[in-house]
């Protein structure tokens, strides 16, 4: 795994967005032939606080001409259950407000989970089978308890897309966008699994802030255990984690001094 440690969240996302926008463009070719018969981009995207700045990133290296979503599939990790599309808390909102709309990317080629599903399984059946078709770069975040996606603790490293059950830690950790009411945060999601997100050729998680200093420990540091879900991301052959310092907090003080050296 590689450890890449910035000093702030801001120098993180403009690392993890130069990384992004690199990759697309190297799929791209040379030439800037986005419609090559290698076909599009696949990346796979979360929502969080965290990957915000990469998102701002990305729509300045759009504006500036410098990376064209054109030929970019996406492929959203998770959505509540029982959210609409349009309520200010789903996670079609986020991407739309926060990236979509700033973009070339063409509507068809974007994927989210529906919170409304009549069938969520069916749903999460279907969705897990485009997810198939694999990823180029999957980017991700962590929650505070360790959860990938909405993968909680005790998921699975084989796990598919599925509903799940939402821990009391991660409403009480989402209460923020909710009012800061906990019971407002739906009790269920779905979710990509553990094994759909780690599919990927590649996977690039982004880790900033002190109140991931437990999680990113437990990423690098702590055994793979089912308990930390990030702690998988161990198995993966080409798994990158971007951090700031704050959140290497809890880490020895030769893992960063190794990492730093990387
Ligand atoms: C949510 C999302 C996760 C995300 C996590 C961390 O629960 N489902 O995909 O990684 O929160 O969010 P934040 O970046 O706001 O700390």
């Amino acid at each position: 795994m590689r450890l890449v440690i910035k000093k702030d969240s801001a120098e993180a996302a403009c690392w993890a967005a130069e990384y992004i926008a690199g990759k697309i463009n190297a799929h791209a070719g040379s030439g800037g032939d986005r419609d090559s018969a290698r076909g599009p981009f696949r990346l796979g995207l979360p929502t969080g606080s965290s990957p915000l700045g990469i998102y701002r990133e990305l729509v300045s290296r759009y504006k500036a001409g410098k990376v064209s979503f054109r030929n970019v599939v996406t492929y959203n990790m998770d959505e509540y259950l029982g959210l609409p599309p349009d309520h200010p808390q789903s996670y079609h909102r986020f991407m739309w407000d926060n990236f979509f709309s700033h973009v070339d990317i063409q509507k068809e080629n974007v994927h989210i989970l529906d919170g409304m599903a009549k069938d969520p399984d069916a749903e999460c059946e279907a969705y897990e089978q485009g997810a198939a078709g694999g990823f180029h770069l999957f980017l991700g975040g962590v929650g505070q308890n360790g959860h990938l996606a909405f993968n909680e603790p005790g998921s699975s490293p084989a796990s598919k897309t599925r509903v799940i059950t939402l821990t009391t830690d991660t409403r009480i950790v989402n209460a923020r966008f909710f009012g800061g009411d906990m019971e407002s945060v739906p009790k269920k999601a779905l979710s990509m699994g553990i094994g759909t997100v780690l599919s990927a050729a590649e996977v690039l998680i982004i880790v900033t802030g002190y109140a991931k200093a437990r999680a990113l420990k437990a990423a690098v540091e702590g055994g793979i255990s089912q308990m930390w879900p990030v702690s998988f991301l161990q198995t993966h052959p080409r798994g990158i984690i971007v951090c700031d310092e704050a959140a290497t907090e809890e880490l020895k003080v030769g893992t960063v001094r190794h990492f730093k050296g990387d």
